[in-house]
């Protein structure tokens, strides 16, 4: 029998008046796709952050390829091949992305030379499909393309397990179909991976192995070959769940906000070149649309939108 990457048993936390994980077992063979899927609250989050050494259990172990291990930070989870991408990034949007995967691998200033950092970076962002600008700011990239870079970090780490804590969240569908195709790749280069999401089309469409949590507890274990979405749902709820939604059609009302014409300005640096797009937005009650010619457009940041007064985007 293959010796599991990951084995976490008993795990359990205690926040004040609430436990968050109680006695959880979670196993994740080598390049397998194991999904942690619960609601709100279930304790996904909590279990992945003590694997990734942020928090320390009260009960439970943890052993990495058969090994028992303490893990006691996420500088000592990356030592350890554990790689984390969390539902909220954490490189810093001053820094570019090159930058960023630089920090704290040594060199001056805690940063690695850039020259040796951007070959490999270009090589690793062939290899899975990660395409994003190396010298590009954090805090100007899409939401998208920082999830890429955030990836890409890891996978220069050499991660070998990678934590991907809710990542289509943030993501449009073709983005989510492309982060598809970069954790295919992962799974055939033998990594294991645990995705976290609630979606339950996404979770049957990758998933080898599901681990339900409910009120921080196993509820189920299951493969998408053996489960459906409604016993997916009812294991996350513990109820049966109607899943398809009837709703009567919306009027639609008179124009409630009307935008157009609109520049957004890229604070870009000197030695780059100045963007501008323009954008357009007609908001009536129950309805949502940009117009055609928008339809690309991608907000590169917030509080960049310039008008007669400063709006927040
Ligand atoms: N740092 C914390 N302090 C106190 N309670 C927490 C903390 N982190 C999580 N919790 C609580 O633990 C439970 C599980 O949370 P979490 O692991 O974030 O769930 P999920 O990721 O499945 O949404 C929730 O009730 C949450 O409020
Ligand atoms: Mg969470």
């Amino acid at each position: 029998m293959t010796t599991p990457m990951l084995q976490m048993t008993g795990i359990t936390k205690r926040f004040p008046g609430v436990v968050a994980n109680d006695g959880v077992d979670l196993t994740v063979l080598p390049g397998q796709v194991h999904t942690l899927l619960g609601e709100n609250g279930a304790g996904k989050s909590t279990l992945m952050k003590i694997l990734y050494g942020l928090y320390t259990p009260d009960e439970g172990t943890i052993e990495l390829n058969g090994v028992p291990v303490t893990i006691t930070s996420p500088a000592d989870a990356i030592r350890q091949g554990i790689g984390m991408i969390h539902q909220h990034f954490m490189l810093v949007p001053t820094l570019t992305v090159a930058e960023n995967v630089a920090l704290g691998l040594g060199g001056k200033w805690g940063m690695a030379k850039m020259g040796p950092v951007k070959k490999r970076l270009a090589e690793v962002s062939e290899r899975y499909g990660l395409h994003v600008d190396p010298d590009a700011l954090i805090w100007q990239l899409a939401v998208g393309e920082r999830q890429r870079a955030e990836i890409l970090k890891a996978l220069y780490r050499d991660a070998e397990l990678l934590v991907l804590d809710e990542p289509t969240a943030v993501l449009t569908p073709p983005e989510v179909d492309d982060l598809f195709v970069t954790l295919r790749q992962m799974q055939d280069d033998g990594k294991g991976l645990i995705f976290i999401s609630h979606k339950l089309h996404e979770v049957m469409e990758l998933s080898d192995e599901i681990t339900v949590l409910r009120n921080g507890r196993v509820s189920g274990r299951t493969r998408p070959s053996e489960a459906s979405r409604h016993k997916l749902a009812e294991l996350m709820v513990g109820r049966p769940v109607e899943l398809t939604r009837n709703v009567a059609p919306q009027k639609v009302g008179a124009a409630q906000l009307i935008i157009d014409d609109l520049d957004v300005v890229g604070d870009v640096a000197s030695w780059r070149s100045r963007t501008s797009r323009s954008a357009c937005m007609l908001v009536k009650s129950s309805e949502l649309r940009a117009c055609p010619a928008t339809d690309s457009v991608n907000l590169p940041r917030r509080s960049s939108v310039c008008g007669p007064s400063p709006v927040e985007v």
